[in-house]
């Protein structure tokens, strides 16, 4: 059993912790928002994610598990202490280090002699490096060990990774590292610090790539007349290209992706590389926006002041509470824009309107949503708004129109019960 400290109780903070304590160690895990805390301990979960409360309130009536106030109440006796604090995009793409610096330099005066600081979030090439320097201690060990975890999936993911990253110039850090692991069946990748701390940015980097080349062949079977659902099938059955990220859509967004991209092309900007692909991918998604607010604005006849938009999802994806880069917050936010009239309905969205721009009408249901709405468009592919009573809605529509950014219902039957119907590279 192992002592392991945690800093930050995010959606990594937060899978680490509980994931350690299922594995048999004992873990504290810190933050700095208290409510976030009691809840924590309290045994509640602060989001949405299948599966972690149950292993948390396991871990808390073991005692394994806490979660305390402040990255030294963290850090202090531990052998292993994992950063996992925000590190966001500054105005200029660049990473905000500032978290990762308060939380090394906060914990460096009680770190024990010859314990390891683990570099969990997603930090730019040479951060491992700068820890040390901040931690200013020749005892401690600094590894980079990136996440690779999706939201929605965390708990599934970190117990069961494609893969574990280990960076550091230290061996045998290293190896202490690749133990805490060795209950967990997946291969194990021992590199230096830099090349694990790439290996995060360029899978996230490619993974943007890959759906965004999917919206393109989308993009493209909507002027040739084909169908994407074919074409993408198709092409998925090729093992080398796989089925995985392969689903068009409005854009990808969340708190990755447009993060992650953008800090690559600074990172190699810096460095004397210009990743001229990266910032076409990243011009691309910015495109795909727009032609999703288009199809909208067709599907409205051209004229979209006065209209009334019901706009299912808000969440960046589904099996999410997360609001973070949704690309159905920017539609709703260029709707209102032009004075269309949002009626939007999320499953996980109650009472956080404070969170979303002013003029988003919030409903209580996808019918409620739907009442008197000159079109419905599907933001997010939510299982809920597959089953929905489609006629049901329709009587509530002023007309039965939809925009489906996710391809997730079936053309034909929604024609077939006199919705006229726009896809992504549907025929
Ligand atoms: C992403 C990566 O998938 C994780 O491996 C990584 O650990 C994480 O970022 C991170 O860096 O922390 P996440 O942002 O949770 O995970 O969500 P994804 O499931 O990757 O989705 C990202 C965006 O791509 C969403 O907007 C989603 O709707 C979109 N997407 C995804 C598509 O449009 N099509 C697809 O086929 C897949």
């Amino acid at each position: 059993m192992a002592k392991i400290g945690v800093i930050g109780a995010g959606y990594v903070g937060i899978a680490t912790a509980i994931c350690f304590s299922y594995l048999g160690n004992d873990v504290v895990c810190a933050d700095i928002v208290e409510e976030k805390i009691d809840k924590l301990n309290r045994g509640e979960m602060p989001i949405l994610e299948e599966g972690m409360g149950e292993l948390l309130s396991q871990g808390l009536a073991k005692g394994s598990l806490k979660f305390v106030m402040g990255a030294a109440n963290a850090a202090r006796q531990r052998e292993f202490v994992f950063l996992c604090v925000p590190t966001p995009s500054t105005d200029t793409g660049t990473v905000d280090m500032s978290y990762i610096q308060k939380a090394a330099q906060e914990i460096a005066p009680v770190l024990e002699p010859g314990s390891i600081v683990v570099t969990k979030s997603t930090v730019p090439v040479g951060s491992t490096v700068f820890v040390q320097q901040f931690l200013a201690r020749d005892d401690i060990s600094v590894v980079s060990n990136p996440e690779f975890l999706k939201e929605g999936s965390a708990l599934h993911d970190t117990l069961h990774p494609d893969r574990i990253v280990i960076g550091s110039s230290d061996t045998s850090a290293a190896m202490r590292i690749k133990e805490l692991y060795k209950d967990i069946y997946a291969p194990v990748l021992i590199t230096d610090s830099a090349s694990a701390e790439v290996i995060k940015y360029a899978s996230n980097a490619f993974l943007a790539a890959k759906i965004s080349f999917a919206n393109a062949v989308a993009n493209l079977c909507e002027a040739v007349d084909a169908d994407v659902k074919d074409v993408l099938l198709a092409m998925g059955y090729d093992r080398r290209i796989g089925f995985d990220f392969l689903r068009p859509g409005p854009g990808w967004g969340g708190s990755c992706f447009p993060k992650d991209t953008k800090a690559l092309v600074c990172i190699g900007a810096e460095a004397g590389y210009e990743f001229a692909l990266l910032k076409g991918i990243i011009a691309a998604n910015r495109e795909q926006l727009e032609r999703v607010i288009e199809k909208i604005n067709l599907a409205l006849g051209g004229e979209m002041e006065g209209k009334t938009v019901a706009l299912l999802g808000l969440t960046f994806k589904a099996n999410t509470d997360d609001l973070r880069e949704s690309p159905a917050i920017a539609v709703a936010e260029q709707l209102l824009l032009r004075n269309v009239v949002v009626q939007a309905y999320d499953p996980t969205v109650e009472d956080r309107s404070s969170m979303l721009s002013a003029g988003i009408q919030i409903c209580s249901s996808a019918y409620e949503a739907s009442k008197d709405a000159h079109l419905l468009v599907i933001m997010t592919e939510w299982g809920e708004f597959y089953k929905l009573d489609y006629n049901k809605v329709k009587e509530l529509m002023m007309y039965p129109c939809i925009v489906d950014t996710r391809n997730l219902l079936d053309p034909d039957a929604v024609k077939r019960l006199g919705f006229s119907y726009v896809g992504m590279g549907r025929k």
